[in-house]
């Protein structure tokens, strides 16, 4: 069987994980596929996918900070995609449509709130159904989880922003309640998702209030930010966003070889060996 060619791009992306978790997927599933990263100068992602298209690449995750130009170079989106406004997972689809001169149509999907979602309801064994959810943050990160969220049931989502105005056009654009820090008084939460960058800069935010049995999810991984220390210390479960990074890698995989792996032994080793070599 010829190997099939994937992709991470992003600029940096030598701190990717993408490849070690696809590597471990291919090895478990039996599946004969290459991985790389690849890191294209900052106006240079299109020409890079190109590139990486013509010589018979199959597909590609993308991430910082190329996910919205990916979402610009799809010429087909899927729901959760256009949702999200940005694009994590290319597939290259050679259909003997030539849409181009390469002949190769670009299909563009996002699988982070998927991974959110997963990890959430079968990892960490919660339902969302009625649930008080509250999201820090009003970029692209917040954006692409809200959809996926919604489908939950949950009672509410609130965003809350910095920016108050960016919070409540985001809350506009999928019909929920937002607004400034300000408005997180005399609110209480059930689960709180940390959706901005603040903690890259261990940047405090506020602490909710939240109920007993509460979740608090940081979608960053490797640091324990002071969102994550602020939640430990007013006694809620804590985790960091490894677990969302797995599955929304683990629902990729999917989308492009139709088959699902198990992202348990996967999330474990990475947990074990956080930096490990990768293997080849
Ligand atoms: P991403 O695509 O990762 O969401 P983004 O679109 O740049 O990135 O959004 C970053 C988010 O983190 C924003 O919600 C931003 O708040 P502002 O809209 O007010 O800028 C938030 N953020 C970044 N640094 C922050 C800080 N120090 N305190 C609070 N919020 C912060």
């Amino acid at each position: 069987m010829p190997i099939e060619h994937y992709a991470v791009f992003g600029n940096p992306v030598g701190h990717s994980l993408s490849p070690r978790i696809h590597v471990m997927f291919a090895q478990q599933t039996g599946q004969t596929m290459r991985y790389e990263a690849i890191c294209p100068p900052l106006d240079g992602f299109a020409a890079a996918v190109a590139t990486f298209a013509a010589q018979g690449g199959r597909g590609a995750n993308v991430t910082v900070p190329f996910k919205e130009e990916a979402f610009r170079l799809a010429q087909d989106l899927t729901p959760r995609a256009q949702a999200a406004g940005a694009v994590n997972t290319l597939s290259f689809v050679k259909n003997g449509f030539v849409q181009d001169g390469s002949g190769v149509r670009i299909s563009g999907d996002n699988t982070d709130g998927a991974g959110l979602v997963r990890d959430i309801t079968v990892n960490l064994g919660r339902d969302l159904r009625g649930a008080r959810i509250l999201i820090f943050g009003a970029g692209g990160a917040a954006r692409g989880v809200i959809m996926p969220l919604l489908a939950l049931q949950p009672a509410s989502i609130f965003i809350a922003n910095r920016t108050a105005e960016k919070a409540l056009r985001l809350a506009a654009d999928f019909q929920v309640a937002g607004g400034g820090f300000a408005a997180l008084d005399k609110q209480t939460f059930d689960l709180a998702i940390n959706a901005t960058s603040a903690g890259l800069t261990d940047a405090v935010l506020p602490t909710p209030t939240f109920s007993a049995n509460a979740l608090a999810y940081e979608m960053l991984y490797g640091r324990n930010t002071p969102f994550m220390q602020s939640a430990s210390a007013a006694g809620v479960q804590v985790v960091d966003g490894l677990g969302m990074l797995v599955e929304q890698a683990a629902e990729a995989f999917f989308v492009w070889r139709g088959v699902r792996p198990q992202t348990a032994p996967v999330l474990a080793e990475l947990r074990t060996k956080p930096r490990a070599a990768l293997s080849k």
